[in-house]
């Protein structure tokens, strides 16, 4: 495997990143991927979306989120009031599991300084956790308690909602995960 230190990613940029990430190998994941998903959105946004990992669609294209879970994340940005260079989106791992399994700890942490470089570049005031995958990469086995925000190191602001793809199953929870965005819309108002 390996040895990147995030300090290292970041002074490449974010070409540097997107090149380390194309080449990596350091997990069994490199074997089946079609495309790394890397990223998309602002550069310099106010608001990151961190989703869980790349799915059919996103493989096929190197796109995040361009499937239907994605469908259900415009809505919610739209919903939240955000515009094109107001957010980024990115997920916790960049290559796709086999038939979507759940990303495994060892997936999560060979990707962790991608996803630290990639957040401390992007820089933003708020990172939304879509679902339990970002947050195992972000609180180190703590758990937050859905929509109560926590900011870490005053450096910006944890947020964890559901993800986008629980949503399409569970049509109830919409309802619910707008109350959790309009009790917290101070944070990138
Ligand atoms: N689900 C995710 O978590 N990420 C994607 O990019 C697509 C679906």
């Amino acid at each position: 495997m390996a040895i990147r230190t995030v300090s290292e990613l970041v002074k490449q940029g974010f070409e540097g990143i997107e090149k380390e990430i194309v080449e990596c190998t350091d997990c069994q994941l490199h074997e089946t991927v079609t495309n790394r998903v890397i990223s998309k959105g602002s550069r310099n946004p106010r608001v990151v979306f961190v989703g869980e990992a790349p799915g059919k669609n996103e493989d096929e294209t190197g796109i995040p989120f361009c499937g239907r879970a994605g469908k259900n994340l415009d809505g919610m940005i739209d919903y939240m009031g955000l515009s094109g260079d107001d957010y980024a989106v990115i997920n916790t791992i960049k290559c796709r599991p086999p038939k979507n399994r759940n990303p495994l700890k060892s997936e999560i942490n060979a990707c962790k300084p991608f996803l630290q470089a990639q957040i401390e570049l992007l820089d933003p005031k708020v990172i939304i956790l879509l679902g339990n995958t970002a947050e195992k990469a972000f609180c180190d086995g703590e758990k937050l308690e859905w929509g109560v925000p926590r900011i870490v190191n005053g450096k910006y602001t944890l947020l964890k909602i559901y993800h986008p793809a629980a949503l399409i199953y569970q049509r109830s929870r919409i309802e619910e995960q707008n109350n959790l965005i309009d009790s917290n819309r101070h944070l990138w108002e």
